[in-house]
């Protein structure tokens, strides 16, 4: 058994995203900045995370909201100054808390100096950091990619007669990673931030950083159905996860790793199988290859239940696991789950083994919040209206009291806020014994308590139905996690069991004692510390 102390921070801690645009606005332009995440520290400690994961706050024209950087070492000027950061960094670290920066390094915006440079010439020295390739025969496109937002990959530029490559929006070109050059650039800025205490990154799109050489064709999905995004038309086998990116996942870590105690992060939507593999050989890739499987599988105890056992079955032996309910690309966990699965959620997150991973709002059980047609922001949603991806819905401020605005901002909020604002805001719930947000502090507080839950084993308990159960076990600590995904009572057997129940969701049944016959109302979880 290892004691607390031999794991990391970012093991036993729990992260805290934050949306920079969303999270406080202080100079009243409607917009979140630096300056307001800096007035909530206190808040933020109050609940009890230990680490903040801010999306980007670097210069940037905003076509993706800060996800186009035209200027990697710059604060952008609707978030702040980089004395802000450093008064950030400083602020956060002064509470023992740490700070995680969102590195963009698969595409820059069609702003950045590279690229208009790059797009000057053919003969441009930058020319070789993008993907520039010729027209295919009668001038198409080079090949059938696809951007991820909707129409094919390739953009054509009139001045030089070529396409160039943006699996995201035309305004975001994709960086040639096989360039040595652009290598030691994007790491450079790593070092950077690295240099002025940034506790780590998570790194944007990791998956999509390598693209065949070949520009081979990517096949067609054969489970496409009509009204899925477009991107889903073809299966990304040459333009996704091509399998020289651990490579360069490997030298990330190693930029990382000359630094003490820093984490690296990554996005990686893929299967089970592939996304493990972002751990690296012998765990030298990230740290933290983003798990989302609560995000993407039904809400269905046996699903998941067999998720988190095949997770936990495919992890490397040295490989940390990490739990995510929500994030800025995603629908708002409350509103797929509904409000009482929700409290369920957050126990599960709260007390399966690995990192935690808590998008803002979530603690008050924020739900997606319909964006009138005329107050659309993210450009997904333009790119292929209507059928359901835009994600304004739960970017939406954070509401902080039952005051104008919610107290996010003295100014227009940049989008609106949930109708409830005036009921499901941090001041109401802060008082309130049985709120979403006492829910969400007392089970930060408990695995901060508990080494059974913050680092302890996971042992999958038999389960029927709606069921999920498992044990986390740490030295002689026995706890068991019951969780209830069902709108029906439940019974659940478990031979021997003798306890006392430490949290319901219901904030109701504590110190009550457990037996092996243990009842669970609807849309209840429990945590009994067993005998
Ligand atoms: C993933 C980010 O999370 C998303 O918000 C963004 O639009 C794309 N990458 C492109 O950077």
């Amino acid at each position: 058994m290892h004691d607390l102390d031999d794991y990391r921070w970012w093991q036993k801690g729990t992260i805290y995203q934050i949306y920079p645009r969303s999270f406080q606005d202080s100079n009243g332009d409607g917009i979140g900045d630096l300056g307001g995440v800096l007035q909530r520290l206190d808040y933020l400690e109050w609940l009890g995370v230990d680490a903040l994961w801010l999306s980007p706050i670097f210069s940037s024209p905003m076509a993706d909201f800060g996800y186009d950087i035209s200027d990697y070492r710059a604060i952008d000027p609707r978030f702040g100054t980089m004395e802000d950061l450093d008064r950030l960094l400083d602020a956060v670290h002064a509470r023992g808390m740490k700070l995680i920066l969102d590195l963009v390094p698969n595409h820059t915006s069609d702003q950045h100096p590279w690229f208009r440079e790059a797009r000057a010439s053919r003969d441009s020295p930058k020319r070789d950091w993008y993907l520039w390739e010729d027209p295919a025969p009668g001038g198409d496109p080079p090949n059938n990619w696809l951007s991820v937002f909707g129409g094919s990959a390739w953009e054509y530029d009139e001045a030089t007669g070529q396409y160039y490559y943006h699996a995201f929006l035309a305004a975001q070109p994709d960086l040639n990673w096989r360039n040595p050059d652009v290598r030691t650039a994007m790491f450079d800025v790593m070092r950077f931030w690295l240099d002025k205490g940034a506790d780590g990154f998570r790194v944007d799109v990791m998956w999509h950083l390598l693209k065949d050489e070949r520009l081979r064709h990517n096949p067609p999905n054969p489970d496409y159905r009509p009204g899925q995004p477009e991107h889903a038309r073809l299966v990304p086998a040459y333009s996704e996860d091509q399998y020289e990116v651990h490579t360069i996942v490997e030298q990330m870590r190693a930029v990382t790793d000359a630094y003490d105690d820093r984490v690296l992060i990554g996005e990686v939507y893929l299967p089970l199988g592939r996304l493990v593999a972002y751990y690296g050989p012998e765990g030298r890739g990230a740290h933290l290859p983003f798990n989302f499987q609560l995000i993407l599988l039904p809400w269905e105890a046996r699903r998941l239940d067999a998720a988190v056992n095949a997770y936990e079955g495919a992890l490397p032996s040295n490989g940390w696991p990490n739990w995510v309910l929500s994030n800025h690309d995603k629908p708002r966990v409350a509103s797929r789950v509904g409000p009482a699965q929700a409290r369920v959620a957050a126990m599960l997150l709260l007390t399966l083994r690995g990192t935690p991973i808590l998008y803002y709002g979530d603690e008050l059980g924020m739900e997606n919040v319909a964006i009138p047609p005329d107050r659309v922001q993210d450009p997904r949603e333009m790119k292929e209206p209507g059928i359901g991806v835009g994600r304004d819905p739960f970017r939406t401020p954070m509401p902080w009291d039952e005051g104008p605005n919610a107290g996010f901002s003295e100014g227009i909020p940049w989008l609106p806020l949930g109708a409830d604002y005036k009921s499901r805001n941090v001041s109401a719930q802060q008082s309130d014994p049985d709120s979403m947000l006492t829910l969400y502090r007392r089970l930060i507080a408990l695995r901060k308590d508990e080494p059974a839950l913050a680092v302890g084993d996971f042992v999958p308990v038999p389960a029927e139905g709606d069921v999920l159960a498992y044990d986390r076990v740490h030295g002689g600590r026995r706890l068991l996690i019951a969780l209830n995904l069902g709108r029906q009572p439940q019974q659940m057997n478990y031979a021997g069991l003798s306890g006392r129940i430490l949290l319901s969701t219901h904030c109701d049944r504590e110190g009550d004692s457990a037996h092996a016959t243990l009842r669970l109302r609807a849309d209840e979880g429990v945590i009994v510390a067993v005998r």
